[in-house]
C-alpha cells in the first residue's frame, strides 16, 4: 500500500501528501485542522502588509483567536482548506488555500495566501490545483474570487489553470469566476 506522501505526488485527488515545485522543493500539504489555529496566527503575523492587503483588502496586522478558529473550524465539504507546511519545519504553515460554498449552491468562494518567502515558486498554483480537484469532488462546479486589479500574480495564477474564466469589475476589485472541470469519476 502506498503512503499518503506517495499518493500525493501523483494524484491530484488526494487531500494529503507532498507537492514537488519546479525548483525541487518538496512541500507537505494537508487539510487544515482545528488545532492549526495558533499556527495560523503565527503564519498571519509573518505576512507582509501587501500580502495581507491583497488577501483581506485592508490592514490586518493580527489574526484574532476568534478569526483563527473560524478559519480552522471547517466541515471539510462545504468549507475546506489546504495548508502547505515548511519542509524543514513541518509545524510551520507556509500557505493556505480555501473554498467556502455559497449555501445550497454549487458555487464557492476561493481565497489563497502564500507566505512572502514562498511566493512566485509555483506553490500557490500547485495547491490550487489540488483544491480544485477536491472541490469538484464535493460538488463545486464554479469557484469565484475577489482580486484587486493590480494583483498580477493572482490573476496569472488563474490564467495558468487554463479553465474557462469570467472576470468583471465589482466594487473596486475584479470578480473572477472559474468553471471547474469534470473529475475522472464524471
Ligand atoms: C497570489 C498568491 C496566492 C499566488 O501564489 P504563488 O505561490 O505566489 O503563485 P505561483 O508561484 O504559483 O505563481 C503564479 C503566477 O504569478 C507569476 N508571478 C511570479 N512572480 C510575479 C510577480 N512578481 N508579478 C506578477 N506575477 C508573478 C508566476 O510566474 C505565475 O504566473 P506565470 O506562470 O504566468 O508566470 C500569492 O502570491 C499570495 O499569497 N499573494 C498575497 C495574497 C493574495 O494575493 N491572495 C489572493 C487573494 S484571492
Amino acid at each position: 500500500m502506498r503512503t499518503p506522501e506517495e499518493e500525493g505526488s501523483d494524484n491530484t485527488m488526494v487531500e494529503e501528501g507532498t507537492l514537488m515545485l519546479v525548483d525541487g522543493a518538496v512541500v507537505p500539504f494537508r487539510p487544515i485542522r482545528l488545532d492549526d489555529a495558533a499556527a495560523l496566527q503565527v503564519f498571519h503575523a509573518g505576512l507582509s502588509v501587501q500580502s495581507v492587503y491583497f488577501r483581506f483588502f485592508g490592514f490586518l496586522p493580527e489574526l484574532t483567536a476568534e478569526r483563527a478558529h473560524y478559519f480552522t473550524d471547517l466541515d471539510g465539504t462545504n468549507r475546506f482548506a489546504l495548508v502547505a507546511l515548511d519542509p524543514t519545519a513541518p509545524a510551520t504553515i507556509i500557505a493556505v488555500i480555501r473554498y467556502d460554498r455559497e449555501e445550497g449552491t454549487d458555487r464557492a468562494e476561493y481565497a489563497a495566501i502564500v507566505t512572502d518567502r514562498w511566493q512566485g515558486r509555483g506553490l500557490g498554483t500547485a495547491l490550487t490545483q489540488r483544491l480544485i480537484a477536491i472541490a469538484r469532488r464535493h460538488g463545486i462546479h464554479r469557484l469565484y474570487a475577489f482580486v484587486l486589479p493590480d494583483n498580477d500574480r493572482m490573476l496569472h495564477l488563474f490564467r495558468d489553470l487554463h479553465l474557462p474564466e469570467h472576470a468583471r469589475p465589482q466594487d473596486g476589485s475584479m470578480r473572477v469566476e472559474l468553471d471547474l472541470p469534470a473529475t475522472e469519476e464524471g
